[in-house]
């Protein structure tokens, strides 16, 4: 009869509209509830335990800002909404490599880390520089986040090249490469960065006391909120190298590279772990896919 079949409908359409509008307002006040009903999770439910997957228990959910503090914003402060333990931190740092001069970028980036990922996990940072940093450097730094912040200076011998190197020999090929326009050719600061990140940063006294450490530069965005815990995850999955993006080699910068490390290889074959990344850096196992 269409005098009762009104009303029903609008009952269903009501009942309807309050589950969206709940699902709306979970979504957005609990990351844990968003990730667990998002579409692509229910659409695939095996995909959530794949172990590609960073697990819930890395997540924390975001108390938004107004609710800090507010009676029962958080109930229990050492649990997380998906009430897992938070009090579990790993050994770890952000480093940031840094000239006084880069000043306004450095304060761009430590800005959107602890925006979005530092404000919620608390790790220290640790910045170094090949120079003293300045005061207004370390001022404007250290007023930026609540996590302890240290400053230290490269040593000398961790930045410049060795005595036993040929600098005339060195200049020439920097000459040359700069003459053909490639990017940083000339740059003698910017392979005196590329030695140290390499070979030197983990002996450096601030950075000894940790295991794990994320290397923010000046300048860089986060676009999208990071609410898991990086470290822990690593930590506890025997991982020792992470990162998001991997980019092509510019060829010319690297022309004996290549050739150098296969004959390393083939003469001291014991170096070569057993478990290495040799298939992430050649598809053939001859050739250098450039992957960077
Ligand atoms: C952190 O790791 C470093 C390097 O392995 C170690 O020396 C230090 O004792 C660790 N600190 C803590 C608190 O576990």
């Amino acid at each position: 009869m269409p005098l009762t079949a009104r009303p029903v409908v609008r009952y269903v359409a009501l009942v309807f509209v309050i589950i969206i509008a709940l699902h709306s307002i979970l979504t957005f006040t609990h990351a844990g509830y968003s990730r667990a009903t998002s579409l692509s999770s229910l659409l695939s439910p095996a995909a959530s335990a794949s172990p590609d997957k960073v697990p819930a228990e890395y997540f924390q959910d975001v108390v938004p800002d107004y609710a800090v503090g507010l009676p029962n914003a958080n109930p229990d402060p050492n649990t997380n909404h998906n009430g897992h333990l938070l009090v579990r931190k790993a050994n770890a740092t952000l480093l940031m490599l840094a000239r006084n001069s880069d000043l306004e970028g450095a304060v761009k980036s430590v800005r959107e880390v602890e925006d979005r990922f530092n404000r919620k996990f608390g790790y220290p940072w640790v910045f170094l520089n090949e120079e003293e940093f300045s005061e207004g450097f370390k001022k404007r730094i250290s007023v930026l986040t609540t996590a302890p912040v240290s400053f230290g200076r490269v040593p000398a011998e961790h930045w410049y090249p060795p005595s036993w190197i040929d600098e005339q020999k060195a200049a020439a090929g920097r000459k040359k490469l700069q003459d053909e326009g490639v990017i940083y050719g000339g740059s003698e600061s910017y392979r005196n960065m590329c030695r140290f990140n390499s070979g030197f940063f983990f002996r450096h006294p601030l950075l000894t006391q940790y295991r794990y450490y994320w290397r923010v530069e000046p300048d860089v965005h986060f676009h999208c909120e990071v609410d898991f815990d990086p470290f822990l995850f690593m930590g506890d999955h025997g991982k020792v190298y992470g990162f998001t993006i991997t980019m092509y080699e510019f060829e010319k910068t690297i022309p004996t590279l290549w050739a150098a490390v296969r004959a390393f290889v083939a003469a001291h074959p014991a170096y070569v772990a057993r478990e290495n990344a040799a298939a992430f850096v050649s598809d053939d196992g001859e050739g250098y896919n450039l992957c960077h």
